[in-house]
């Protein structure tokens, strides 16, 4: 958060950074830190940093216990960070948390959201060069480098940008950053490759269309006299506020909208290689090198986003919210795309590019975790609407094969965020191979949809909560209406397309029914809640919800779990199969019935108990179960939709009851 020219008490600003860090509290962290200037006379003369392992209210109460803070200090114009880490290299402590430090004297402090995947090299140099680190993480490699470009370089008008600009150019992997330094008060300095970086901008006089015109300016090649000019500003043209000389203004630098939006609704989105710069109170845009048909300009948005949108309501948690929202959700997916009079499906985003999509050798559907899922639990009705071949691939594996795209391909990237780097990555390798792409996401604006070619915004709203439930449903509800937007001239496919259709249309009530089941499967939880594992059992159209059920078992119960094919279970999972071993089996009416009926035999011949999930009135199920779940039927290729709720509840009320709150990452929004 910078302020320029508009007078803030220490306390203020310590208040707004730390304010920004609990917006973002449900995306998960195990630390958090913030580094502003020190407290003497010349405050920009030194930097604080202040961090801490746990949450952020624990951090924000160990500043407040510190007596050396002036916190009544008015500062016209003043530079603060601040950051929540999840740990991904060395483990959660307050020297592994950022904002990370050049050297003791907090030269150069940066935070950083990514990943450095040449540390190791970069840290073996540094060391070698006589730079000592403090922490085991990848980003301490980034202030220690542009210390060490500081220490050696060759004119003392090279510029904070120039800095940065050098020490990007030596970082392989992903990241946004942010750094200040003491040898530029005043002065931020932001950049991203792969993680997403956006600034807002809060201002005396209302913003409305500005854009602000890119440099390329590589600081590689630039003369001393140009470099001096570059420190006095770059000419009048280039930077936004540049006519407004005596001008008051705020600029907040944040991951995600939801940090800022309280303050401002006005952002630029930053894209990747940009570096933004901010010197007296100016926003800079450059890049280093000029790329054939980028964008030349960044440009104001104003979003459109109420803090109330992100607000959990009367929910425990964002996750519970959300699950409870899809209702709606699955409905907003549709609305203004299915016309149920005609059975007719507009996928707007599509439609100038079908004739090119039908005549394509295959689909490719790539993402990760449970956008991965929403793949696996549409492959089979795609196949049947598309009559084409349909590839469902793990984004990381898809990479490491280096599998073979074509010209007549066209890849699909299903992402809730937009932004995760491997399906980021397939994207734009599937792009440099000629395939059409499209994106399937719930972000307007991120990365995914503004790199493919064309696209479908999955409209479930912003989901908050890190374990991702509605996105999944309305991920689902797109795949579907492709297909059935692919099959609308095929006339031996119009009965089963009106099915479809019409099921699709009963979706929201059949959600609020399994959704009315909540106590009979938070009773179910607390029966299972001591176990150390569950398994989830199923097939055919229902094997994806297996699959994301545990996933999400998983990730927020810190219990083991395992989606099992249920085709599979004679070929080794059956040895894990006692009496004591907790089963969740989906047994739906559909084609796999029988063959999941066996399972089911094969399951109590072992003495296992299961638990399972099946249609109302199923007397021949209930009677060989422990307990079931009776869910109302729905057709068979979006029963997936119905089953995966009483799952997404079990690890709801399954991490409550294991201890686990801070896994939904609830915010505190009051
Ligand atoms: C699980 C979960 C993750 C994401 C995955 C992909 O609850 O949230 O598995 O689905 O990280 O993220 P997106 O969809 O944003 O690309």
């Amino acid at each position: 958060y910078l302020n320029y020219r508009v007078p803030q008490t220490r306390r203020d600003i310590i208040q707004t950074l730390i304010k920004g860090l609990q917006r973002m509290e449900y995306r998960g962290y195990d630390s958090a830190g913030v580094a502003v200037d020190g407290s003497g006379k010349d405050h920009a003369a030194s930097i604080s940093l202040y961090k801490k392992t746990g949450k952020v209210k624990a951090l924000d109460e160990e500043i407040y216990k510190n007596n050396s803070i002036d916190f009544e200090a008015e500062l016209d114009t003043h530079f603060g960070i601040a950051h929540t880490r999840w740990a991904t290299h060395g483990e959660p402590s307050p020297l592994n948390s950022h904002p990370h430090r050049s050297d003791k004297n907090n030269e150069f402090v940066v935070i950083h959201n990514g990943i450095i995947t040449n540390y190791k090299e970069l840290k073996k140099y540094l060391v070698s060069k006589g730079y000592d680190f403090e922490s085991d993480t990848d980003t301490e490699v980034i202030p220690k480098l542009i210390k060490y470009l500081y220490d050696n370089r060759e004119s003392n008008y090279m510029s904070f940008s120039t800095l940065v600009e050098r020490v990007i150019q030596q970082l392989e992997g992903a990241f946004a950053l942010v750094f200040k330094s003491i040898h530029f008060p005043g002065e931020a300095i932001a950049t991203r490759r792969g993680s997403p970086l956006l600034i807002g901008v809060r201002s005396q006089y209302e913003l409305s269309t500005e854009q602000i015109p890119v440099q390329y300016n590589c600081s590689n090649s630039r003369t001393d006299e140009q470099e001096k000019n570059a420190l006095n500003r770059r000419g009048s043209t280039n930077a936004l506020h540049s006519v407004h000389d005596r001008l008051a203004v705020e600029f907040y630098f944040a991951s995600d909208a939801s940090a800022i939006i309280e303050h401002t609704n006005k952002v630029i989105y930053l894209e990747d290689d940009d570096i933004a710069v901010v010197v007296e109170g100016k926003l800079y845009v450059h890049r280093i090198k000029r790329t054939a048909g980028e964008d030349p300009v960044r440009v104001i948005q104003t979003l459109q986003m109420e803090l109330q949108q992100i607000m959990k309501g009367n929910f425990k948690a964002f996750m519970q919210k959300e699950i409870f929202e899809q209702p709606e959700s699955v409905v907003n997916t549709m609305r203004g795309r299915i016309c149920f009079d005609s059975n007719t499906v507009i996928l707007g985003g599509l439609s100038d590019h079908l004739k090119e999509i039908k005549r394509c050798r295959r689909l490719i559907v790539i993402g990760c975790g449970t956008s991965y899922h929403a793949g696996v639990a549409t492959r089979q009705i795609l196949e049947e609407l598309t009559e084409l071949p349909v590839m469902v691939e793990l984004a990381s594996d898809f990479l490491d094969r280096i599998t073979p795209v074509f010209r007549d391909d066209v890849c699909f990237f299903i992402s809730q965020s937009g932004e995760t780097a491997d399906t980021l990555m397939a994207l734009r390798y599937c792009k440099q191979r000629g395939a059409l792409t499209v994106g399937v996401t719930n972000t307007v604006g991120s990365s995914i949809c503004r790199e493919t070619n064309c696209g479908v915004h999955i409209n479930a709203g912003p989901e908050v909560g890190v374990a991702s439930t509605k996105a999944y449903t309305s991920q689902f509800v797109s795949l579907i209406m492709f297909g059935l937007m692919m099959s609308e001239d095929r006339l031996s496919m119009q009965q089963r397309r009106l099915e479809i259709i019409n099921g699709l249309q009963k979706l929201p009530e059949l959600i609020k029914e399994v959704l009315a089941l909540d106590d009979q499967i938070k009773s179910i939880a607390d029966e299972l809640h001591h176990q150390r594992s569950l398994l989830v059992m199923g097939r055919g159209y229902n094997y994806a919800t297996c699959l994301e059920g545990a996933l999400k078992i998983k990730e927020i119960t810190y219990m083991h779990s395992e989606g099992i094919l249920a085709g599979e279970l004679k070929h080794g999972p059956l040895a894990l199969i006692d009496k004591h071993m907790p089963v969740i089996m989906v047994i739906m009416r559909d084609a796999c019935y029988k063959k999941c009926h066996n399972a089911l035999e094969q399951v109590t011949a072992r003495q296992g108990r299961p638990i399972i999930l099946c249609c109302q009135d199923d007397p021949e199920i209930s009677k060989m179960a422990y307990k079931t779940i009776e869910l109302p039927h729905t057709v068979d290729c979006l029963q997936g939709i119905i089953s995966v709720i009483p799952l997404q509840l079990i690890s709801f009320h399954l991490a409550v009851l294991r201890g686990y709150d801070n896994c939904f990452n609830s915010a505190t929004l009051e």
